[in-house]
């Protein structure tokens, strides 16, 4: 028989799991997830965001299309019990995880929460967020839905990182002009520290679970268009050997590829989508 090698691609029926399906890049997961004929279950703890996500992807792919979402806060292990008991209850297995919910703090687009912050005086009540969100959360869902990988001897994890995971932020790009030194916004400590701690999570990982079917990859999308000002976009895009930010669009095939039967022999790797910008 002819083999068709698209076919691993298919993902039919797998349950699969999205930590801040609300957001930016959490529509792209759905949209992959969806594509590949699979059940998405957004996490976030923004409902709109959700709903948003879940009717323009219903609208697209048809009303066939499986979304679930829950209002979960995922540095809740509790919450998360209860997310995996439901899905159990519902479906009898759990098959994939994506490890996508951060503060994302967008320095570049005005980012209210920020404000003028250099790192000495950077909060360590922010800090203990960020890295509740980003790392924290990661650890717990990886807990609580990996057991159930683990029991089904199989299973997929997928972290979002980002080119902030391999490489400094380049500060200058977020400088204003005329303002004063001490009031100029930067990327923070934090994204730093989380996104370079989800390679290390994924890595732990891929080896402590390589015998029992489960997969652990990192995903690093970078330097995404998302109505950011011409003069940021012009800077960043002198750093990025391909000229220009990325789409959303950009990142579809590659969830797919990352999460299917595709990529059956990659575990523990980074996989960069940054258009050329960690290499220079
Ligand atoms: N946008 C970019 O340019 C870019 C670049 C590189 C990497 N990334 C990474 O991609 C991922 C998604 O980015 P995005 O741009 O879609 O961000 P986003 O801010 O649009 O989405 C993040 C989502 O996480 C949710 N969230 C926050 N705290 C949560 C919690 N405690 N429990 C559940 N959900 C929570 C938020 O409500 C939000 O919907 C992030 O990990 C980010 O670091 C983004």
């Amino acid at each position: 028989m002819k083999k068709i090698y698209t076919n691993r691609f298919e993902i039919p029926g797998k349950v699969c799991i999205v930590t801040g399906g609300g957001g930016l890049i959490g529509m792209k997961h759905t949209e992959a997830i969806v594509e590949g004929g699979g059940i998405a279950v957004l996490l976030d703890i923004v409902p709109q965001g959700m709903e948003r996500v879940k009717n323009s992807v219903t609208e697209e792919y048809g009303e066939d299309t499986k979304i679930e979402c829950f209002v979960t806060d995922i540095t809740s292990r509790e919450a998360l019990e209860k997310v995996r008991d439901e899905l159990l209850e519902k479906y009898g297995h759990i098959d994939v995880l994506i490890n996508n919910a951060a503060n994302n703090p967008k320095v570049e687009g005005g980012s209210k929460n920020l404000g003028a912050m250099r790192f000495h005086e950077f909060p360590v009540n922010i800090w203990d967020q960020d890295i509740a969100v980003g790392l924290t959360g990661a650890m717990l869902c990886a807990q609580v839905f990996g057991e159930v990988m683990e029991k089904q001897k199989s299973g997929v994890i997928l972290n979002i990182s980002s080119d902030y995971g391999l490489i400094a932020p380049d500060q200058r790009i977020y400088r204003k002009e005329g303002v004063p030194e001490d009031q100029q916004t930067i990327k923070p400590v934090s994204y730093s520290v989380v996104k370079h701690g989800l390679i290390g999570l994924t890595k732990y990982l891929a080896v402590y679970w390589a015998d029992k079917g489960i997969r652990v990859n990192t995903l690093c999308p970078a330097s995404l268009e998302n109505g950011q000002d011409p003069e940021f976009q012009s800077k960043i895009s002198q750093l990025i050997p391909l000229g220009r930010m990325s789409r959303p669009d950009e990142y579809v095939c590659t969830i797919l590829y990352m999460i299917s039967d595709a990529a059956t022999y990659m575990t523990g790797s980074t996989v960069v989508l940054d258009g050329g910008r960690t290499i220079w």
